[in-house]
């Protein structure tokens, strides 16, 4: 949707010798490249610790993006990439790495053309050193102000702290070096194509928005499940959780997509304040509600696809007795008068029966008086699910007819499927941000208010656990669904999840 050529860039990675540059960021950037979406003027620097020139930096690069990149590396094109990658070997947290980027810079923007172009400083860098970093840019001089034709950029990634106050700390960091126009704080899932959708399909169809409110939708399910345990990010994950991890940010930002009030432009601002709208309106829960609508659990071992699975307290840099959550199911609501009364059961876990992530707005059952009017067996409601990854599409269900004499009312599926519509692979969440950020277009980025709204709303749960000492908490098997307390949230209101 974005016209024109970018302005010349150079891009600084801070922590490029972690897992999601190699993963996601320099595979994205090599795509970006093989589509001609990259500006003519452009470079990467990676810096970290490692000691590493730019060819080993450039064969890590390759390695990384042959392995995690959506489209196969090929050799012309990979060269042409890695003439643009650079590599700094030094610390953040040191100001001679500072003066040693400058003089890095001085050379090599000339020689890629991107002399003169805006400079992007990528913190790859656990959120506790963000401040740091930030006071080591500005010192040395690397602040430009925002708006000029060559300004200075900062993108963070979540987890933005830890917690209200950290987050609000870090904020004030970079509030106090960076005007907001120039901060970028990352939530990938706004990358997603599907996601992105959700505007498009609420907005440019006639059929869908009269019904989108309580009059017509019974309860929405957001569900992102996960198959994968946490791997290696055991140290991580055991002070975040699945709260902190996943629902502060990406489930909170696909519910306030799906929530939202129709914006009046796709002004960054508009679309942003409409979507912070829904945060504002999210009832809070507190006390003994939490009890009541917060479910969290934690997977034990089983057995998986014949394979023995550790339960998350055998994970490596897990405790022993860790009362971290690895799911978590909450039922909510949005006080204002579109939905007014209609729940919103949100859900997600790792080590699930598999990875899929899904949006189903339920619609209200039809009076039951012609096709059921013996009430024995209700009609399926309409649903429409918005499959946001894999087998990414939507399908809305309806009732027919079933042929024949005697033909009952039978579910059948309308499926919209973007493998079948479009040929080649997507673009990935990062490739979109990352162009996203070249453009200087916050869109799909998290302001610092509706960031602190989230904290806000999450630290509230997490106040009301710490408040019960944390002793207990329910196990479920790997491989399976959530504990059946996440059953019971949803079966006493005489509904349950579906299954996706
Ligand atoms: C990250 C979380 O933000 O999102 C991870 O820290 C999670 O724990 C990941 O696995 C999920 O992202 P995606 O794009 O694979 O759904």
């Amino acid at each position: 949707m974005r016209d024109g050529a970018l302005p010349s860039t150079a891009l600084i990675i801070f922590g490029a010798g972690g897992d999601l540059s190699r993963r996601k960021l320099l595979p994205g950037l090599y795509n970006l490249g093989v589509d001609g979406h990259l500006p003519e003027g452009f470079a990467v620097v990676g810096v970290a610790r490692t000691d590493l020139d730019d060819e080993r930096f450039r064969a890590l690069a390759r390695e990384g993006t042959e392995r995690f990149s959506r489209r196969p590396v090929e050799a012309a094109r990979w060269d042409a990439f890695a003439q643009r990658l650079f590599y700094l070997c030094g610390s953040f947290e040191d100001p001679q790495t500072f003066g040693d980027l400058t003089r890095r810079l001085g050379a090599l923007e000339p020689a890629t053309g991107s002399a003169g172009g805006h400079r992007v400083f990528y913190l790859s860098i656990p959120p506790s050193r963000i401040g740091a970093c930030v006071e080591q840019l500005r010192d040395a001089g690397f602040v430009r102000p925002a708006g000029g034709a060559a300004d200075s950029r900062i993108i963070v990634e979540k987890p933005l702290g830890h917690d209200l106050a950290s987050a609000r700390a870090i904020n004030d960091t970079l509030a106090a070096v960076f005007d907001e126009r120039q901060i970028f704080r990352i939530d990938h899932y706004l990358g997603k194509e599907t996601v992105q959708n959700l505007l498009v399909l609420r907005f440019a169809n006639a059929i869908l928005e009269p019904l989108w409110n309580s009059k017509y939708v019974d309860h929405v399910q957001i569900t992102v499940a996960e198959e994968e345990g946490v791997g290696t990010r055991g140290g991580y994950y055991e002070e975040a959780g699945a709260l902190r991890d996943m629902v502060q940010n990406h489930i909170l930002q696909v519910l306030a997509l799906v929530a939202m009030e129709p914006p009046w432009s796709l002004d960054a601002d508009v679309i942003r304040d409409a979507r912070m709208e829904v945060l504002r309106c999210l009832r809070p829960l507190r006390g003994e509600d939490v009890a009541r609508f917060a479910v969290r659990a934690q997977y034990g071992a089983a057995t998986v696809h014949g394979e023995e699975v550790p339960g998350y307290r055998r994970e490596d840099r897990v405790k022993a007795d860790s009362t971290t959550e690895t799911f978590v199911a909450l039922k909510c609501f949005i006080d204002n008068w579109r939905w007014a009364g209609v729940p919103f059961y949100l859900r997600t876990g790792k080590r699930l029966p598999r990875r899929a992530s899904e949006v189903a707005v339920c619609f209200k059952p039809v009076p039951q008086i012609l096709f059921n009017a013996h009430g024995r067996e209700p009609l399926a409601p309409n649903t429409l699910v918005i499959r946001i990854q894999p087998d990414e599409g939507f399908a809305l269900g309806l009732a027919s007819k079933q042929p024949g004499a005697r033909g009952g009312v039978h579910p059948v599926e309308m499926d919209f499927k973007y493998s079948a519509a479009y040929a080649g692979s997507s673009q990935e969440a990062y490739e979109r941000l990352l162009l996203d950020v070249m453009a200087g277009d916050a869109t799909l980025f998290m302001r610092r208010d509706a960031v602190e709204l989230s904290w806000r709303w999450v630290s509230d749960v997490l106040d009301a656990w710490v408040a019960t000492g944390n002793r207990f908490i329910p196990e479920y098997p790997a491989g399976g669904w959530g504990p059946v307390e996440a059953e019971r949230l949803i079966a006493a209101d005489g509904r349950a999840w579906r299954t996706p």
